[in-house]
């Protein structure tokens, strides 16, 4: 009893000195306006200070209760006890808190929700890095201990078999700096560096160092006429690394016609487009293919060398350009990936 008491009134102590001040007041004034007597005075004083304490008793009480009403919310909550934030409800007193608290509660929920996804993509990507590894490293093995084995000396197939093998660890290679690169960009430690630069010269490097390989599949690679004092603003090593994943996919994904690098200028912006006369994307892949390690045709796309990462460095690279790439598509037909450039 005593023991309550006491803490009641220790709840409210941080009125003590203003109510006490008030009542001090009180007091002077009355013994004042009244000319009160000594004795008077004494046992006014003593039952002025009885109705502090009995003030100080309620108002204590009243916030002893308001904070344990918070603190077992802030306890449930820390709990997981709530499932939404509708289950938070606060008496009227502290309903003014109600929002905040809901709003903390959302943020919390929110934060921790992200956390988890994040570790799942964290897993999924570690397994899809091994998965990737696996394939290269086992042709290797494979082929490597075929030959071992007696093949080496099978003048029918034991040159094959090292191509095959030299092909799988280029595929390795290429995954490995595929990885390398999606892992700096992702962190943040691609550094970039934007300047002008004139776009008839550099889209034709670009282009005739790829010939070969489109020439090597039977494919016609063509550039577009492009203005001679055209320029355009942008990081050149990583736009040549846009421009090879996108003109390589268009040839790797291309049996017969050609592959066609155009820009078109508008008022302040020239916009590049890899076309070409391919296989085509289903239109329900279209927003994932972006993805990394996404792949249509998973068997096609490892047979061709493909890590399934170059889409998802594309996709950042020109997002640091602040541009965005598109695709249009149709099977059997062709597809046209395109972005602007400033210039
Ligand atoms: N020009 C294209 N024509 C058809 N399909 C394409 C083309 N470019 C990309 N794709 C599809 O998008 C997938 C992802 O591309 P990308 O990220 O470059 O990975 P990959 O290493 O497989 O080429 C490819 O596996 C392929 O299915
Ligand atoms: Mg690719």
């Amino acid at each position: 009893m005593w023991n309550k008491i006491k803490q009641n009134l220790s709840a409210s102590k941080i009125y003590f000195v203003e109510i006490f001040i008030v009542f001090v007041l009180f007091l002077f004034s009355l013994s004042f306006v009244y000319a009160l007597s000594l004795t008077q005075f004494v046992s006014l004083s003593l039952i002025t200070l009885l109705f502090l304490f009995i003030l100080l008793y309620i108002i204590g009480k009243k916030r002893k209760l308001e904070i344990s009403e918070i603190k077992s919310i802030i306890e449930s909550i820390r709990k997981n006890q709530f499932n939404s934030a509708e289950e938070i409800k606060l008496t009227t007193s502290l309903v003014d808190l109600e929002d905040e608290i809901k709003a903390m509660f959302l943020k919390t929920r929110n934060d921790i929700e992200n956390l988890k996804k994040l570790e799942q993509v964290r897993t999924e990507f570690l397994g899809n890095v091994s998965h990737e590894l696996r394939t290269p490293i086992f042709g290797i093995q494979g082929y490597i201990e075929t030959l071992l084995d007696g093949a080496i000396n099978d003048p029918k197939v034991n040159k094959n078999f090292l191509l095959k093998a030299a092909a799988h660890s280029e595929n390795l290679n290429n995954l490995l700096n595929d990885l390398i690169d999606i892992s700096m960009i992702e962190s943040g430690q691609m550094r970039m560096s934007f300047r002008y630069f004139n776009a008839k010269e550099y889209f034709e490097t670009i282009v005739n160092n790829m010939k070969n390989l489109a020439e090597a599949k039977g494919i016609e690679l063509l550039l577009g006429e492009i203005r001679p004092k055209l320029e355009l603003f942008g990081d050149k090593v990583r736009l040549k690394q846009v421009m090879v994943n996108l003109i390589s996919n268009a040839i790797k994904y291309t049996d017969k016609g050609k592959v066609e690098v155009l820009i078109e200028e508008s008022e302040d912006k020239g916009r590049i487009i890899v076309k070409d006369t391919g296989i085509g994307i289903p239109e329900s892949e279209l927003g994932r293919i972006f993805e990394r390690f996404y792949r249509v045709d998973k068997i096609r796309s490892r047979a061709v060398g493909g890590s399934g990462l170059g889409l998802a460095i594309v996709k950042h690279i020109l997002e640091a350009h602040s541009t965005k790439i598109m695709v249009i598509s149709t099977i059997g037909v062709g597809s046209e990936f395109s972005f602007a450039l400033k210039k």
